[in-house]
């Protein structure tokens, strides 16, 4: 049942949950309520109500063709969520639950993958396995300047901040609704951060004595060197499903470039190898390309297909 909680919450698709049968009880329906669409987060910061309305009746349906007693509770939480008022734009809430310690990481985000023009309004698979990535390599990222390339709503760099104890960690996108959103994020996720004074990032927090957090808007295409020489040494870039547009891969790889990182770990769902494999061979002239084993799933989850691929850009000296 811990594994449909974790799937409700961050919101996958409804059509690829499965209701286990200690969820069909009446006590199991009745659990099942209170830690979903019942649970004080989800009251307080809910999930799109047209998602919990399609997880509700994907139960009730499940219940009902194999005849098993309604518990009445469910009946109510969807009459409930039927009078909520329409919700305004397709923006709402998902929540990420990290490691044992019940820890969650909470973003706005939107339902559809394209949304006001961009991609970057809701989480992608990509920054799933770089999250999962990032906790199996804590010690790579303690104490580490790292700048993110195309962060989208966050998810990466909040696992990362959260659990990996950087010294820096520098959020970055080029889109301005998306950088609006992240920095809504990361504000939601540290509420009690200090801002750095007279910082001219567009946020500039200190999360506690040893990590820093920064967002700033970095567009490949046009990029603002001072702003990266801003952070100073940076150790590695990270990036989450960045490598779709073939346009973009010359700029992508400037920005790597004058990143300046000796190292740099990109996840890439790959949909389309051929676009993969050009930018792998554009990548080479630059960098060492090595792949890396992806990930097992284990705080996050992820359909298989398509796949995800890890890769290290090594930067090869002159
Ligand atoms: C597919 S989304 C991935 C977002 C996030 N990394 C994730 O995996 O959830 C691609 C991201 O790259 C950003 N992006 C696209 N073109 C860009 C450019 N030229 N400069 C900077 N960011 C760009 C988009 O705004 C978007 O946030």
């Amino acid at each position: 049942m811990d594994k449909l909680i974790q799937r409700f919450f961050s919101g996958l698709p409804v059509s690829s949950l499965n209701f286990p049968s200690e969820a069909l009880s009446l006590e199991g329906q009745m659990t099942l309520l209170n830690a979903t669409v019942n649970s004080d987060l989800v009251l307080k910061q809910p999930l799109r109500y047209q998602y919990q309305k399609a997880f509700l009746k994907r139960l009730l349906n499940q219940l009902e063709s194999l005849d098993l007693v309604v518990f009445e509770g469910l009946y109510s939480a969807y009459v409930r969520l039927v009078q909520m008022p329409h919700q305004l734009g397709s923006k709402s809430f998902n929540h990420y639950r990290v490691g044992s310690g019940g820890d969650v990481v909470t973003l706005i985000e939107d339902e559809n993958l394209i949304s006001q023009g961009t991609t970057g309004l809701r989480t992608w698979t990509g920054a799933l396995a770089l999250s999962e990535w990032c906790l199996n390599n804590k010690d790579l990222i303690t104490n580490k300047t790292i700048l993110e390339l195309g962060s989208g709503v966050g998810l990466t760099g909040l696992v990362a901040c959260r659990h990996c104890h950087p010294q820096r960690f520098c959020f970055s996108d080029g889109h301005p609704e998306v950088v609006k959103t992240l920095a809504e994020n990361i504000k939601l996720n540290f509420p009690t951060a200090s801002a750095v004074p007279s910082s001219k990032l567009r946020l500039d927090l200190e999360i506690d004595k040893t990590t820093r957090v920064s967002l700033m808007n970095l567009s490949w295409d046009n990029i603002d060197c001072t702003a990266i020489a801003a952070l100073g040494k940076i150790d590695f870039v990270l990036a989450a499903d960045v490598v779709y547009d073939p346009e973009l891969f010359q700029h992508l790889l400037n920005a790597l470039k004058m990143a300046d990182g000796e190292c740099n770990i990109f996840a890439c769902t790959e949909r389309n190898p051929d676009t993969l494999n050009l930018f792998l061979k554009e990548a080479v002239h630059s960098f060492r390309c090595i792949e890396l084993s992806c990930p097992e799933q284990k705080n996050f989850t992820w359909e298989p297909v398509p796949l995800v691929r890890i890769f290290q850009f090594q930067r090869k000296s002159n």
